[in-house]
């Protein structure tokens, strides 16, 4: 089981302390909210920052593109050193051809579903990806509440990729603390994304401790 703090939460005016304490934390990844203020209603960090950022970050970068046209930038996202690179379902007419080109440019592939979209629609493509991102949240903000319809559709999503006989990852993203991330590994979830959990908690590298915990089933 594997966690990827979101640096959505974090101070702006102070990322680097905030990353800094990521590559020191017991976390595996770290996840990279990237907005357009088109598909998701809010903008977050641009090309030039994450430029910067991914200089520091030691962690696999897990970059979660909720932009229209995200075949754009592909190539941005695989020199900043992008290991898993992840596409919303509802970006892409021809999933297929981005998923080719993430995979071409040597990077993970990774699809996300906003929370309305059923995971029997990527019954087809789920051999040529890596990862199933769940959003348990509408995507856009950090904080916002977890939407429980996430369990059933991780638990559907773990019996389409073991009937298929695949290993593909399932993350969850949004809403994701201690009480959810428990709920969320039971159901089955490879990869936690936690963002308000980690970044406003009093000691977040203890609460990457303890996620950490859950994760591998000790708690
Ligand atoms: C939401 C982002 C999330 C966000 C999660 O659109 O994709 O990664 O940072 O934040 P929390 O964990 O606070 O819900
Ligand atoms: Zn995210």
């Amino acid at each position: 089981m594997l966690l990827a703090p979101s640096i959505l939460s974090a101070n702006f005016l102070h990322l680097a302390k905030d990353i800094e304490m990521i590559n020191r934390s017991e976390a595996d990844w770290l996840h990279l909210d990237i907005m357009d203020g088109v598909f998701v209603p809010n903008i977050s960090i641009g090309l030039p920052l994450i430029e910067q950022l991914a200089a520091i970050i030691n962690k696999p970068m897990d970059s979660h593109l909720m932009i229209v046209e995200p075949q754009k930038f592909i190539s941005q996202f695989r020199d900043f050193g992008t290991y898993m690179l992840t596409v919303h379902y509802e970006t892409c007419t021809h999933l297929h051809r981005v998923v080719a080109q993430i995979k071409e440019a040597g990077m993970k592939a990774g699809v996300a579903l906003n929370p309305h979209t059923p995971v029997e629609l990527l019954t087809d493509i789920l051999p040529d990806i890596d990862m199933v991102l769940i959003m348990s949240v509408n995507p856009g903000f950090g904080g916002q509440s977890f939407l429980p319809q996430a369990l059933n559709k991780v638990s559907r999503l773990k019996t389409m990729i073991q009937a298929q006989g695949l290993s593909t990852l399932i993350e969850v993203d949004g809403g994701i603390n201690l009480q959810t991330g428990q709920a969320m590994a039971d159901a089955g979830v490879d990869v936690l994304v936690a963002g308000n959990a980690i970044l406003k908690a009093e000691n977040p590298l203890e609460t990457i401790r303890q996620l950490k915990r859950i994760t591998a089933g000790i708690l």
